[in-house]
């Protein structure tokens, strides 16, 4: 069954396909190389001995995406491709719309003409913005603080309008998963794929990777007066093949709604624990026998002091939890720096 996956490139795009390819799925990518290379996409067909038809477009070239779906016999969508850094989202707030809405719009409209309707879309916790309770469930008010976030809940109203749409349908009711993802960090643990970000990593996972290999000088941590155990950030740190395994486990969900029924469903992928970033740097270090040096920066506005998840309904419904525990998070993460220090290089 061939599936679409735009944004396959990028950093949770290549553990997805990984994820795909594992269980029997084809793989369709479509990425616009912004914020990533083919690199990654050629060391899973290496790994996989396989071949994984990439098309070079840009979600919002119409055209091109109708030609796209038109070659292939396209089965379902997972809709990854979008800006993500929260900060950039703050100081270009258009690129992140055109980008992330009217991407998804076209990317919509592409699908309905051709009558593809199963879909799974990349949303994110920041949704929640500030939680009032933790762990937070999927009812929890939705308040997003930044623009990247009023992207993510724009298009998760844009797709629950679809889904009521087609409610009484005599065909092509769309079904649609919105995945709220928590914090995926970590690597395949063959170490081949991985993140590998442009410029000054903006999370903090990453960051730990880059100062432990001697690229960076030392970690900022943004805060330490946040009312938590240790004064800094905690966070749901949840290991990016749970992750990519959770897109399948919604695929698999999606495909078995009946024809004429249509349905829209925000789900949460998390771990339901939640770890400080003092509490993270000792497991990294513990697990590398690496020192990492740090020193506390001020806080970073926007940021939050706890976010974690409460992941039962993507146990209930879609059979899915996450089975990796931090150590295993921290040490691929530290396979995939150690063996590419540069990344997918040039
Ligand atoms: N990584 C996280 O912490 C996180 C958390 C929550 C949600 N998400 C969401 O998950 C998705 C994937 O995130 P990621 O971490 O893999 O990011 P990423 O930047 O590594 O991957 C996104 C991919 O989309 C591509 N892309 C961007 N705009 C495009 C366009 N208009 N047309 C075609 N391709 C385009 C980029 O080139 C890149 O390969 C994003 O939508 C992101 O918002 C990520």
């Amino acid at each position: 069954m061939k599936i679409l996956v735009t944004g396959g490139a990028g950093y949770i795009g290549v553990h997805t396909i990984l994820a795909l390819v594992n269980e029997g799925y084809i793989p369709i990518v479509v990425d616009n190389l912004s914020n990533s290379s083919i690199e990654g996409i050629r060391r899973i067909e290496k790994l996989k001995n396989t071949t994984i038809k990439t098309y070079i477009c840009d979600i919002r070239d119409a055209e091109y995406l109708s030609q796209i779906f038109s070659e292939n016999d396209i089965q379902g969508v997972i809709h990854l491709a979008g800006l993500k850094a929260v900060g950039e989202s703050c100081s270009d707030p258009i690129s992140y719309y055109d980008n992330n809405v009217s991407g998804t719009l076209v990317l919509l409209k592409t699908m309905e003409k051709l009558g593809v309707a199963n879909l799974i879309f990349s949303s994110s916790a920041t949704v929640y913005g500030n939680p009032k309770t933790l762990p937070i469930k999927e009812d929890a008010k939705l308040f997003p603080t930044n623009p990247y976030g009023q992207s993510k809940l724009m298009i998760e109203k844009i797709c629950q309008d679809l889904a009521n749409k087609t409610k009484l349908a005599s065909k092509n009711a769309w079904k649609i998963a919105l995945l709220r993802y928590f914090n995926p960090i970590g690597a395949d643990k063959s170490g081949v794929v991985g993140e590998d970000p442009k410029g000054t990593p903006n999370n903090v996972m990453p960051y730990i990777a880059q100062v432990a290999s001697g690229k960076l000088e030392r970690l900022s941590i943004f805060g330490n007066d946040y009312p938590t155990k240790d004064g800094t950030g905690i966070r749901d740190y949840i290991h990016v093949m749970d992750l990519a395994e959770g897109h399948v486990a919604a695929l698999r969900w999606v495909l078995s709604i009946k024809p004429l029924i249509s349905e829209c469903r925000a789900i949460n992928l998390g771990t339901g624990s939640g770890t400080s970033v003092l509490e993270l740097l000792s497991i990294f270090e513990k697990e590398t026998g690496v020192k990492v040096p740090y020193v506390y920066s001020l806080r970073r506005s926007g940021d939050i002091a706890s976010c974690f998840a409460d992941p039962s309904l993507a146990h209930s419904l879609l059979g899915w939890k996450a089975s990796r525990n931090m150590a295993q998070m921290v040490s691929d993460t530290w396979r995939w720096q150690e063996q590419n220090p540069s990344g997918y290089g040039e």
